[in-house]
């Protein structure tokens, strides 16, 4: 058994690409996220919706882009709606619109071409495939800042302006643009700046009680039974706090304690293994 001598039972929950079934405190966010995109399920192709997700690193932007995006699929399934949620980190793709765009076609095309288009065609082909094969998208941009100051305006424009050329068309594309801080926005011309900025969800930063819950949870996920002892978790939650509320800070540590644990051949994860782990 890999984790025979271990306080693990399964270390990747706590891996940072795991989105957990739950997000403890994020469940009024991700109710309006439900209330802005509810209009897919009931009149797909009526409309297109733009989203901004803002907050500090760690406040679970990334998380609550996917679990929403995982949600809404599977509803749309049931409806044998064409649903697709595509979630782009842009900073991966070195801010270019061009990559980005190679990345949703990919979707579609695992072996598309990456030689002879430019982003604008590639956002039109991508157009293209929507309608032949009468799909809807959610594309979330995470990390958008590095599109914008790669590209500029201009890419936020044509992203953002690519429904309003096919008027007599059905709307396919939906955004979801996640940022650390929504000052990037004014460095955007105003047009594309107003198609983006109506519906905005902001994640606070996590107080120290909330990430007790969030840790609590995660170490019933990822740790075997009495493992990790309450003092360990709220030390890493007080931690976490000073260090802005950071969720992922809080999980890093979680898992690195658990590694001190291990290679001291503990029962237990203690304080000591924190404080040895920060
Ligand atoms: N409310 C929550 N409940 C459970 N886990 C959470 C919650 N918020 C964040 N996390 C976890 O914390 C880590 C950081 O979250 P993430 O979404 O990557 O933050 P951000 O994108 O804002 O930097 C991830 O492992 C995520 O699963
Ligand atoms: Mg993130």
């Amino acid at each position: 058994m890999a984790y025979a001598n271990s306080v693990f039972k399964d270390e990747t929950k706590l891996d940072i690409s795991y989105v957990p079934p739950r997000l403890i405190h994020r469940e009024r966010e991700l109710q309006l996220l439900n209330e802005f995109f509810s209009f897919i399920l009931k009149a797909p192709g009526k409309m297109a919706q733009r989203v901004i997700i803002a907050g500090a690193v760690g406040t679970g932007k990334t998380a609550l882009a996917q679990r929403f995006g995982a949600d809404i699929t599977r509803k749309a399934k049931t409806q044998n709606l064409n649903l697709g949620y595509i979630h782009v980190n842009c900073r991966e793709y070195r801010g270019s619109l061009f990559l980005i765009m190679h990345h949703a076609v990919s979707a579609f095309y695992p072996n598309f071409p990456k030689r002879g288009f430019s982003s604008e065609e590639l956002l039109k082909i991508f157009m293209q495939i929507l309608d032949e094969q009468d799909f809807h998208v959610i594309l979330t941009l995470d990390e958008f800042e590095s599109l914008v100051e790669r590209e500029g305006s201009e890419a936020v424009y044509k992203l953002t302006r690519l429904q309003e050329t096919r008027l007599d068309k059905p709307q396919r594309l939906s955004l979801i643009c996640i940022l650390k801080n929504l000052s990037v926005l004014e460095s955007l011309d105003p047009s594309s700046r107003s198609t983006l900025q109506s519906n905005i969800i902001k994640l606070d930063e996590y107080k120290e009680s909330q990430l007790i819950d969030i840790l609590n949870d995660r170490v019933k996920l990822a740790f075997k039974p009495f493992t990790v002892s309450e003092n360990a978790v709220h030390l890493i939650a007080e931690l976490a706090t000073s260090e802005g509320g950071n969720a992922r800070f809080a999980i890093e540590l979680l898992w690195r304690a658990g590694k001190y644990a291990d290679a001291d051949g503990l029962s237990t994860v203690t304080p000591e293994c924190v404080r040895r782990a920060v």
